[in-house]
């Protein structure tokens, strides 16, 4: 399989500039080639300005800034194309356009260069048709702002060959994408909806039934969003979603272009937006306004569904991560229940005339937020839930328990290999759930779920199958805990770990208390308990939490297809953790706030430094921590002081305060 190391972008406009930037930042060597110097300069203009505004939210340093940018070599002279292992076409979404474009490539690049199209609407089988070996043709859809938005669709044509695949799959993986899996259906899968969702906002419009406003704000509150329809168009151009909708007329009546939209676009004007009235938002207008939206969208994915396009768990992170719903249509689906769903679907099919998609029970299914995928004598499990950072919740949970044991009871499986996706191995739990339960005293709920996960942390640990937990990014909390578990912990090198529950009122309980104390020994797992010190992975291997650090592309070898599993990990002899691990060994955490004898252990300004990290920390969160690292003896510990610190006003406090600064009363 081909190792993509330089791109080639061909349109430096809105798309291809974004991607530039996106793919040099992540370390690759990137080709922006335009017709003419004037556009590829233009580009070159506009990158250099995003990743200036980066340098003043601190995003960037000035010298990343530097080295990103010569990562970057622009040219208007598409034979320079020649060294890249991929190139993605981004030019006018103009078909002509695009075939002469890849009948030129074709014999410019060599035969084994991928080749990528962004297009929004055409067919990726039928573009191959232009090029030489089309097995190395593949879609890949980007969603604006193409350096900052994760989602990227990838569409398979008729010829794509598996290297072709899983070569560009990896590539995306690597340079920070949420890939979901297309078949080639015009739309995709997210257009496929949010065009018609637009449409379907015109024709409201049209029937007067609201003012664009009034239907913005109600889609706001129902899809969780911060623009409604009205102000997405305004935003992104009134004609493209007029062009990309008319691209949907193939699929019937229902995705006929509404009149308004047509000639809004023929005008090419904005929507008219003023401030919605409170007095307009009738409870009547607003179910009428939710029902037609939610409707379409409960329609078109219910088709979606029926042909296969993609999975339900993809088209909800399609919504989740592309278009930034707090709620994916499935998530809605679940939220509204079988009879409205179905109710809402039967009347946009018969307001449109168009047949009842059948198979419309797969949307109740719950999503797949783990996934199993078993290769020769490995199982790999997967937190696929990356829009939420894979955070544990009741079904993840449940989830993994389900997972793990149809890998447990493999007898052909050797390795169980756990890993994250995204950004995230696992940050955490939700801690929504913890906020809710507490305000609905109902702690009950938070002590069934945390034994729970005990459960199904005790069976990973005591496996007799060897487990490798593969951090492939943030492991908080929670994911730390899980890593725990693991007979060996692989980290990438820009993973980065911590147990931030003492900064937030609470203390770790799904073992991390007993399990980082026999991975660390006391010291340093008093240490990281109570500072929450954020490790990165060098950090990690060095005290002993992490086994090994492996490169991406390991990393991939391993989770993707199971292979070069290491034997046994080699522990490292480096430890710079002495010092501290003396100190915290050696004494409570009170008597690190007075003030200790330091004895030439460590300087006095680290010292203070740590002493000061401390007394941010929820005291009573501390006290039991503290108390668990010394005695505790195992989960029932963990779980008998679990009431008394989610009453405490700490836990409430600093947990519906995550990402603040608060000051602990230890109550
Ligand atoms: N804009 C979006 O939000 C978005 C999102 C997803 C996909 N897309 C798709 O991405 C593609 C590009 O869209 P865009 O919005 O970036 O367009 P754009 O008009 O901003 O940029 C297109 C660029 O391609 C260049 N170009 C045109 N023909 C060329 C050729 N033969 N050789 C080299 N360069 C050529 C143009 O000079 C221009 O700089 C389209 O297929 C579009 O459907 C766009």
């Amino acid at each position: 399989m081909k190792t993509i190391k330089t791109i080639g972008i061909v349109g430096a406009g809105t798309m291809g500039a974004a991607l530039a930037q996106k793919f040099a930042q992540e370390n690759f060597s990137v080709v922006l080639a335009d017709r003419e110097d004037k556009f590829v300069h233009r580009g070159i203009e506009n990158i250099i300005k995003m990743l200036q505004e980066g340098v003043e939210k601190r995003v960037f340093t000035p010298e990343k800034v530097q080295k990103i940018l010569s990562n970057i070599k622009g040219t208007a002279n598409l034979s320079d194309l020649k060294e890249c292992d991929l190139v993605i076409e981004a030019i006018f979404e103009n078909f002509e356009a695009k075939k002469e474009l890849f009948n030129s490539l074709s014999n410019i690049v060599p035969s084994d260069t991928i080749i990528a199209t962004n297009t929004s609407s055409y067919s990726v089988t039928e573009l191959a048709y232009n090029i030489v070996n089309p097995e190395r043709f593949i879609g890949l859809h980007f969603f604006f702002h193409a350096a900052k938005n994760r989602l990227v669709e990838i569409i398979r044509g008729s010829k794509t060959s598996d290297d072709t695949f899983n070569a560009t799959y990896r590539c995306m993986v690597k340079s920070g994408k949420d890939p979901i899996m297309c078949e080639d259906a015009y739309g995709f899968v997210v257009n496929r909806f949010f065009v018609p969702w637009l449409n379907e906002a015109v024709r409201l419009l049209e029937e007067k039934v609201a003012s664009p406003e009034v239907i913005d704000y109600v889609c706001m509150q129902t899809f969780g969003i911060g623009m409604g329809p009205f102000a997405l168009m305004n935003a992104t151009g009134v004609p493209v979603a007029y062009h990309a909708e008319k691209t949907l007329e193939i699929f019937g009546n229902l995705y006929k272009v509404a009149d308004m939209l047509k000639a809004q676009a023929e005008k090419n004007e904005q929507w008219e937006l003023k401030e919605a009235n409170a007095d307009d938002i009738t409870p009547s207008i607003a179910a009428i306004i939710n029902e037609r939206m939610l409707g379409i969208v409960f329609f078109v994915c219910a088709q979606l569904i029926e042909e296969n396009v993609c999975t339900t768990t993809d088209l909800n992170k399609g919504a989740r991560i592309g278009l930034q719903w707090k709620k994916g249509p499935v998530d809605l689906i679940q939220q509204y229940g079988n009879d409205e769903v179905k109710l809402f679907i039967a009347n946009i099919a018969g307001r449109y005339s168009e047949k009842l998609p059948g198979n419309i029970e797969k949307l109740f299914f719950p999503l797949e937020y783990i996934s199993l995928k078993k290769t020769g004598d490995t199982a790999i499990i997967r937190f696929n839930r990356p829009e939420d950072l894979n955070a544990l919740n009741e079904e993840t949970v449940k989830q993994l328990d389900q997972q793990f044991k149809l890998a447990e009871e493999d007898s052909k499986i050797k390795n169980i290999v756990i890993t994250g996706s995204g950004k995230a191995f696992v940050a955490g739990a939700d801690i929504k759930f913890f906020v809710k339960n507490i305000r609905n005293k109902k702690l009950e709920n938070i002590v069934a779920f945390t034994k729970y996960g005990q459960e199904v942390f005790e069976k990973i640990d005591k496996s007799n199958k060897k487990v490798i937990v593969v951090l492939n990014g943030m492991a908080f909390g929670g994911g730390l805990e899980l890593a725990l578990c693991a007979d060996t912990i692989l980290s990438v090198s820009n993973a980065v770990m911590a147990f931030p529950e003492t900064g937030i009122g609470i203390y770790p309980g799904l073992g991390g208390t007993f399990r980082a104390k026999k991975k660390l020994g006391k010291g340093l797992a008093k240490y990281l308990i109570l500072t929450g010190k954020l490790l990165t992975a060098k950090d990690a291997l060095n005290a002993g939490l992490v086994d090994n650090i492996i490169s991406v592309d390991e990393m991939l070898d391993i989770t993707e297809e199971g292979k070069n599993i290491p034997e046994a990990a080699p522990r490292t002899t480096e430890n710079n953790w002495a010092a501290i691990a003396g100190i915290f060994e050696a004494n409570t955490y009170e008597n690190l706030l007075q003030g200790i004898n330091l004895d030439g252990q460590m300087d006095k300004e680290e010292y203070e430094k740590l002493s000061k990290t401390i007394r941010f920390k929820a005291p009573v969160a501390m006290k039991i921590a503290e108390e668990l690292i010394n005695n505790g003896t195992g989960p029932d510990s963990e779980l008998q002081q679990l009431t008394t610190i989610f009453s405490t006003e700490d836990a409430l406090l600093g947990l519906s305060s995550v990402g603040k600064k608060v000051e602990f009363k230890g109550k």
